[in-house]
């Protein structure tokens, strides 16, 4: 999608859409208040009021889209807004979408670009015989605004975040067959060009440290474990303590030998959205030039059945020393995180370090299907958490790690096992992170509520991946984190 700013009197091209935004009970004049009349549009957010061939405008087509009440209006609603006004015409055959917005535009003209560019993330590269009237037709959108200049330097960041954010969707979206672990780390060494370095470690190397969790959990694949360090230094100090995140990063999980059912296994190709969002979020950060050092670990893996798998009963030795008796094959997640974790800061002794995992079904159960689970050991950085999901409209609940559940993760054999029973299920599996945390600052997301979403429910997120946690991290570390 291209993206431009123009001056509200600027011409309109042929084949252009026109989408006035407007709030509730707006008075509306000539065509559209004759169609307003015919219809019962009031103004409501999402709401669209579609007019054919309008007199009175060179638009082929004028769209009247709700913002909903003017007290409420805010930069989201602008957001929100100009991705319902690009739902409502991006089939239509048109080409251009121009868009107008309440007060002139001004400085909610750059969160209207970023709306349509959310909103307009389709993964396609597989679909070799749509129909060309289902494709989306219009490729260009003109924000009218009254600060040209001011709202091309606006966008500036917000394009390295959609730009991040869509690279997270495509990881997600990606087939298991195509999208295995060293595949995901090819991909994230590329990012080198945006000034990122990237380690990529295999499985010699994580057999050296020591990272027995890990590897047992990839040791039914015939595909390598990867564990991907990627590495921004744009602080003035590039030798400041960084800060850190950690993402699971399992390409496929069927299970292993306590097998999942056949019934839904295909969305376990997105059993890597943790991952996927870290390796976003470093792309943003590095796009937008952050200033700030950071650090991305992705422990990356296929939970494979086979004759040399992991069996329940096994114990394994992880890199912090730490004994962890195998009791369920489907509770992997955990292990990959376990090793990747301490890893983390022992290597790198940050601030903080915040994990994002597609950890478990659980989570689901407790909060439904828009709430992230948000785990902290550190009331600042939990603090800090929600305050940037509230800001970016990336829901989160903060969950608790009561000390009393921590029993139900010790073994009778090894010092703890990986699953802690049903009751309280995404709280135990957090609980067993923290124990490879080392005291250090520490969060845990449980988003296997959010990575994926059917069917949309926000304007600015399609059905499908979603890459959420990119753009609430990415919001923390500009709002806390840099300077
Ligand atoms: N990847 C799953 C969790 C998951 C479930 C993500 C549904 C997205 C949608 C995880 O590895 C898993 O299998 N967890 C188990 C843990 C259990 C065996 C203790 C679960 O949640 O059932
Ligand atoms: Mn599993
Ligand atoms: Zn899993």
């Amino acid at each position: 999608m291209d993206i431009e700013f123009v001056a509200a009197s600027a011409a309109i091209a042929p084949k252009t859409a026109l989408a006035r935004i407007v709030f509730e009970g707006a008075k509306l004049e000539g065509a559209a208040a004759n169609a307003a009349a015919a219809s019962r549009f009031t103004g409501a957010k999402g709401q669209t009021l579609d007019i054919l061939a309008p007199a009175g405008t060179d638009a082929a087509r004028l769209v009247i889209v709700g913002a909903g009440k003017k007290d409420a209006y805010d930069a989201m609603g602008a957001e929100h807004a100009a991705a319902s006004a690009y739902a409502a015409v991006k089939a239509s055959g048109l080409e251009i979408l121009r868009i107008e917005l309440p007060n002139g535009g001004g400085t909610n003209a750059a969160r209207a670009a970023l709306g349509v560019r959310l909103a307009s993330y389709r993964f396609d590269k597989y679909r070799t015989k749509e129909a060309a009237e289902k494709k989306p037709s219009i490729v260009k959108t003109q924000v009218a605004t009254s600060n040209v200049d001011g709202s091309v330097a606006d966008f500036v960041p917000l394009a390295a975040l959609a730009d991040a954010v869509s690279f997270t969707r495509d990881l997600v979206s990606e087939p298991p067959n195509v999208l295995y672990p060293a595949e995901f780390a090819a991909r994230v060494k590329k990012l080198e060009s945006l000034g990122l370095e990237v380690e990529v470690l295999g499985e010699a190397e994580m057999m050296k440290l020591g990272m027995g969790s890990l590897l047992g959990v990839g040791q039914g694949s015939v595909r390598d474990s990867q564990l991907a360090v990627m590495k921004w230094y744009g602080a003035a100090d590039k030798s400041a303590q960084p800060i850190a995140f950690v993402g699971k990063g399992v390409c496929f999980d069927t299970g292993g030998i306590s097998l999942k059912p056949a019934d839904g296994m295909e969305d376990m190709k997105w059993d890597m959205g943790g991952a996927g969002a870290v390796a976003g979020l470093m792309h943003v950060l590095a796009g937008r030039k952050a200033k700030v050092n950071a650090i991305g670990i992705l422990g990356l893996v296929e939970n494979m059945p086979d004759g040399n798998a992991q069996r329940p009963g096994d114990v394994v030795t992880s890199m912090s020393g730490q004994t962890i008796e195998i009791i369920n094959t489907d509770a992997e997640g955990r292990l990959v995180l376990a090793d990747a974790v301490w890893y983390c800061q022992d290597r790198f002794k940050p601030k903080f370090m915040v994990d994002l995992a597609t950890l478990t079904g659980a989570i689901i159960i407790a909060l439904g299907n828009d709430y992230a689970g948000c785990y902290a050991n550190d009331d600042e950085l939990g603090a800090n958490l929600m305050d940037a999901s509230a800001k970016t409209g990336e829901p989160m609940w903060r969950m608790p790690l009561p000390a009393a559940y921590d029993k139900n993760i010790d073994s009778m054999i090894a010092d703890m096992k990986n699953t802690g029973g049903r009751p309280g299920g995404s709280i135990t599996a957090a609980m067993f992170i923290q124990r490879f945390t080392n005291g250090v600052p520490w969060a845990h997301l449980d988003i296997a509520s959010t990575a994926w979403k059917k069917p949309s429910t926000v304007p600015t997120i399609p059905e499908g991946a979603t890459g959420f946690g990119v753009r609430l991290l990415n919001q923390m570390v500009a709002d806390k984190y840099e300077g």
